[in-house]
């Protein structure tokens, strides 16, 4: 009988709280509470029960009833004041649920770098951080660019009031870092915001992001570094993407290449992105040179590697299509919104 009791309970709630109207309540009234309600069943019953559990199931349908009751008179005010016209703001309903606060999500930076981690996760890479603020040492010199290189023009930054340091213009920074301190063999990511004095246009920042990645060990080849670049953009984009591999001068690699990618904004036809030349500069990459080895401590005749520094921020562009860079940092929401 007590579980009885607490089915038709939980029934006549459940029916009660739905009513929109008072006509249905008074119905729903008299099916529970009427004189020949379900509840007033019950507790006509009562008396049949043995002597010992009399009270207890008395005691239930008469406290199930008074709640009914109650909730009955608080559901009859509300609907008596929604059918008389009273604006449903001048009453304050407790048991409606708050106002949801706004979720944020990943920037879509965000999740091409999460997901290239994993990727290069997967093949045994450790994923490293490294300082934004930059000394001149392991952002130039330690990577074969001494201060009278001409390479540090096209690299032009932000120095810092403190001489000897610079915002980083690039992940390399960590190639001579990660040596230090992990020595060889050695499987590493840099991930990171990078910055650089330049004119904005579509296709560069001043603030933007690179992926760095560095191998190092016995005989690496740059038959490795190509396994290694077409594993990366099959993973971020599900399909053959058209590819082509130039010479590229990098004071800190030799030989280097410059991997471009057939610009998906406009499908190779030309644009503003890619300078109508339907290519974009995206993977520069190359062996290790023997002095960068040498900056952190390696022997050129026993180790070699290879390094490539992907513009994570131009890659995020061809994977969703984005036509301008500077939408990305915009913080306009009707941008954001969309991934
Ligand atoms: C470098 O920064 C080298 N450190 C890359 C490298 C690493 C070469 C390891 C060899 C070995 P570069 O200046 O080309 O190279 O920049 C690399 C990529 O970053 C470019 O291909 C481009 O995709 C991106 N990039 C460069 N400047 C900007 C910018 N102002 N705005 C947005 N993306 C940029």
């Amino acid at each position: 009988m007590l579980n009885e009791l607490i089915k038709l309970k939980n029934q006549a709630f459940k029916e009660i709280k739905k009513s929109g109207a008072l006509k249905e309540l008074k119905k729903l009234e008299t099916k529970y509470l009427g004189r020949k309600g379900e509840m007033t069943n019950i507790l006509r019953q009562v008396k049949d029960l043995a002597v010992k559990e009399r009270p207890k199931v008395g005691q239930l349908a008469n406290q199930i009833k008074e709640e009914l009751q109650q909730v009955i008179k608080n559901i009859e005010f509300e609907l008596q004041q929604k059918e008389s016209g009273v604006k449903e703001s001048a009453t304050v309903d407790v048991t409606l649920p708050g106002d949801r606060p706004c979720l944020g999500h990943l920037h879509p930076n965000t999740i091409i770098q999460q997901q290239l981690e994993d990727v290069f996760a997967r093949m045994g890479f450790l994923v490293l951080e490294g300082p934004e603020v930059e000394s001149e040492y392991y952002n130039f010199e330690a990577l074969n660019i001494p201060a009278t290189h001409p390479a540090r023009d096209i690299q032009d930054t932000f120095y810092l009031t403190k001489p000897g340091l610079v915002m980083r213009t690039q992940t390399s920074n960590q190639q001579v870092r990660a040596i230090e301190k992990y020595g060889a063999p050695l499987r590493a990511i840099f991930p990171g915001r990078c910055f650089r004095n330049e004119a904005t246009d579509v296709s560069h920042e001043t603030t933007f992001y690179q992926l760095e990645g560095l191998m190092i060990g016995k005989d690496i080849s740059i038959a490795n570094l190509v396994a290694v670049m077409k594993t990366l953009l099959k993973e971020v984009f599900k399909r053959e993407v058209k590819v082509r591999l130039r010479p590229g001068y990098f004071p800190f690699v030799e030989p280097g290449f410059e991997l471009d990618i057939n610009c998906l904004i406009c499908e190779g036809k030309g644009c503003g992105v890619c300078k109508q030349t339907g290519w974009v500069e995206l993977l520069p990459c190359g062996l290790v040179h023997p002095k960068v080895l040498e900056s952190g401590g390696l022997d050129p005749k026993e180790w070699s590697g290879f390094a490539f520094g992907l513009g994570l921020t131009r890659l995020v562009m061809m994977k969703y299509g984005i036509d301008d860079i500077r939408l990305l940092q915009s913080g306009d929401l009707r941008f954001l919104n969309q991934f």
